[in-house]
């Protein structure tokens, strides 16, 4: 049987699968969860042996377990990595979902005319990875697996992939590849293949802004006393100027910047700034002097609030000025910054700026580091190649404003360079209410994948 006809005969089966993992809660950050998210892993490794791995394990790690896999045809044959990851970010907040977040529902959408499954969990990640395990099946039942073929598919990506590092170090030989292939990015438009090139790094932190010792009467003390909420609006303003510059001192020193050439190659790229404002209702765009939007989000490193809480936020109006306030803080780095040190500038920065009315604290949480792949190597030539059969246009290469940071730990551990090989469109609300990920999306994956195999072994030889 030809590959494309396996994949017509096996359509609803390979949905229904899809359908039955996206059931399953596995909400990493949330310790309420756990039971969901080891059954997620069990299932993974049942679904990896179904499609055919000679081997699959649940390899225990401190966190959530990582399933590993593999179909060893020939030991001198390459082999391919697939990394991907099973965990799902929290559904919150729960009334802003049409449909409940682990009930998938199929509905057409004016992006996605064939349909979309909504689900927590659709695109990012477990429909992307599920595409591998249904390509792989396709693959060993079509006797056209072309090389060797492990997977690594993780629990803990949504929480910083914090055991990772230690796992790479401790399985190298077990993870011997050729090439790490990562379908957890996007393409640009359903008919505008593309092939992500770089992510951004990340340093995370908490601040706390402590003034009086207690909550205070507004009117007894109001005016003659810190308001730590204010002095934090007054600090958190004050890490931009007026062309949107990061004033933390010394953050631009390692970032790389682009050669004129490679920003007027970047500019090729297809984008519609009317588009982009309207895809999300926004009156303007915004962002750093001297850059366009996609250099914005993809290039140039951020930082921005993600939560804000303090005093009271309850019903009606309360007269009290808090004792402490709070925010939580993403600073999206670029190659060659260091997320440590980034973290560390920051820290040093905002304890700086603090006025001696108030004491601040900050406490860093995960980070990573950005990468940027190749595109000299057979593995994108492959993807490319793959991607132009089934797209009928040649994939352009984008850099991405989003993180994986275990690429950079591949490579640095590993010494394996990564292809991303991503299908979701930005449009698929990841991280957000109403997830979702086109049918078209998922199989035109399934299609796509056992071409990249075909090419990425012709190529090698
Ligand atoms: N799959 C995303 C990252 C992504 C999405 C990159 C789309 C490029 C395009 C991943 O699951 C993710 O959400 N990463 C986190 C970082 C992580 C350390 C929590 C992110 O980017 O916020
Ligand atoms: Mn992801
Ligand atoms: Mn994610």
């Amino acid at each position: 049987m030809s590959i494309q006809d396996y994949i017509t005969s096996n359509k609803d089966r390979f949905l229904e699968e899809l359908i039955d993992i996206l059931k399953i809660p596995s909400i990493s950050a949330d310790p309420a969860y756990s039971d969901d998210v080891h059954r997620m892993a069990e299932a993974t490794k049942d679904h990896l042996l179904k499609a055919g791995a000679d081997k699959a394990i649940v390899m225990e790690t401190p966190g959530y377990p990582i399933v590993y896999g593999e179909k060893i045809i020939d030991t001198s044959l390459p082999t391919v990595l697939v990394y991907g990851h099973y965990d799902v970010q929290p559904a919150d907040p729960l009334d802003l979902w049409d449909s409940p977040a682990f009930e998938p529902v199929i509905k057409k959408t004016d992006i996605h005319p064939d349909g979309a499954i909504f689900a927590r969990g659709a695109c990012d990640d477990k429909g992307q990875f599920y595409m591998h395990v249904k390509a792989f099946e396709t693959m060993m039942n079509t006797d056209s697996l072309p090389c060797n073929v492990k997977f690594i598919i993780e629990g803990e990506e949504e929480v910083g992939s914090e055991n990772l590092d230690g796992f790479l170090e401790e399985n190298k030989e077990l993870l011997a590849a050729d090439v790490i292939l990562v379908s957890d990015t996007g393409i640009i438009a359903n008919d505008i293949p593309s092939i992500t090139t770089g992510l951004r790094g990340l340093s995370y932190v908490e601040v706390e802004v402590t003034g009086p010792n207690r909550d205070l009467h507004s009117g007894l003390y109001g005016g003659g006393v810190p308001n730590p909420i204010n002095i934090l609006c007054e600090m958190i303003a004050s890490l931009k100027n007026e062309h949107q510059h990061i004033t933390v001192e010394g953050f631009y020193d390692d970032v790389d910047e682009l050669s004129a050439e490679e920003r007027a190659e970047m500019a090729k790229a297809p984008f519609s700034e009317e588009g982009f404002k309207k895809s999300i209702d926004i009156g303007d765009v915004e962002g750093e002097t001297g850059y366009s939007v996609p250099e914005r989000l993809s290039i140039r490193p951020t930082l921005d609030v993600n939560g804000i809480w303090g005093g009271y936020t309850g019903e009606g109006a309360k007269t009290v000025i808090a004792s402490k306030a709070y925010a939580k803080i993403s600073m999206r780095l670029v190659p060659n910054q260091d997320s440590t040190k980034i973290t560390k500038l920051f820290q040093e920065h905002f304890e700086r700026i603090a006025p001696k009315s108030v004491k601040v604290k900050v406490t860093p949480h995960h980070g990573g580091e950005a990468a940027v792949t190749p595109v000299d190597s057979i593995a994108y030539q492959a993807v490319s190649k793959a991607m132009e059969e089934t797209y009928g246009k040649k994939p352009v290469p984008v850099r991405s404003g989003g993180s994986i940071p275990i690429v950079a730990s591949f490579e640095k551990i590993l010494g394996l360079k990564t292809v991303l090989f991503g299908f979701g469109l930005d449009s698929d609300a990841i991280h957000s209410p109403n997830e979702h990920y086109g049918l078209f999306n998922y199989y035109k994956g399934i299609e796509t994948i056992p071409l990249f195999y075909k090419y990425f072994v012709e190529m090698k030889k």
